[in-house]
């Protein structure tokens, strides 16, 4: 494959176009309760960022880093935060041109890959929140060294992804369970029969060890798990010290 992120775009936007369910936007009930001081920040799956990793995001300069999808932006940009959405799905970023077009919210809305956040300056934002979304890189190395450069000190990445288990086990329906069958780090395009579909299971040293090594402190650490067992999401939050 020439391009995994060339077509890392095309995969997402096929499945948006399919309306698959982490492409649903903040619904105008949302929407109302962020602009009201009650925003609830939610990523991908069912467990909110909690407030007290984020605070008062009035006048902060927020980066919502492959976080497009009308969600997250739109519900930041109620709460009062100063928002840059970037990602790499124009299908994705429709959304939020369009919830930003009716809702009236000032948002910059950009086109980009997370691996080079060279269009910003050094220490730009006040936080970079990513939604589940590191999976779709070959390395999170660069990601974490570019948003710790565009952090300002004092500032943090809350970023949430999947628990390495996801790619180490396969269900055997022979066996009615899931088995440990993969080897990590974990990529798609080692089996043939993923066909075009590009992803990657990271270890847990890559997310955490990688991050502590870009420079962050590491103060906030939760998990999720789904109605598949082996879908345990996690989120960390590390500052900018
Ligand atoms: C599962 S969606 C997450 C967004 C969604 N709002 C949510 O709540 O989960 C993953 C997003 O990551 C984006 N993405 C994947 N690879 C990317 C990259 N290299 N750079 C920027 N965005 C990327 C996709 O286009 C998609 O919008």
């Amino acid at each position: 494959m020439d391009n995994v992120f060339a077509q890392v775009e095309r995969n997402i936007d096929r499945l948006v176009e399919n309306d698959v369910n982490w492409s649903a936007c903040a619904t105008p009930e949302q929407l109302r309760k962020a602009r009201n001081g009650q925003l609830e920040l939610m990523f991908g799956c069912d467990r909110a960022v909690p407030p007290e990793w984020y605070g008062d995001l009035r006048g902060k300069k927020v980066l919502c880093l492959a976080g497009a999808g009308g969600l997250q932006g739109p519900l930041l940009a109620c709460a009062g935060a100063e928002v840059t959405v970037l990602d790499l799905s124009e299908k994705m970023l429709d959304k939020d041109r369009e919830i930003a077009g009716r809702e009236k919210l000032d948002m910059d809305i950009q086109h980009g890959n997370m691996c080079d956040l060279s269009r910003f300056d050094d220490e730009s934002f006040d936080l970079v929140l990513n939604p589940p979304s590191l999976f779709y890189v070959p390395d999170v190395t660069p990601v974490f060294r570019e948003v710790y450069r565009v952090l300002k000190k004092g500032g943090s990445f809350i970023m949430c992804s999947s628990n390495p288990i996801a790619y180490v086990c396969e269900y055997d329906a022979a066996l009615g369970c899931y088995k440990a069958v993969n080897r990590m780090p974990y990529s798609s395009l080692d089996h043939g029969d993923q066909g075009d579909w590009v992803e990657y299971g990271h270890t847990m040293e890559q997310y955490i060890g990688g991050q502590i090594t870009a420079g962050f402190v590491i103060s906030g650490y939760l998990e999720r798990q789904m109605e598949d067992i082996t879908e345990l999401y996690f989120f960390t939050k590390g500052d900018k010290r």
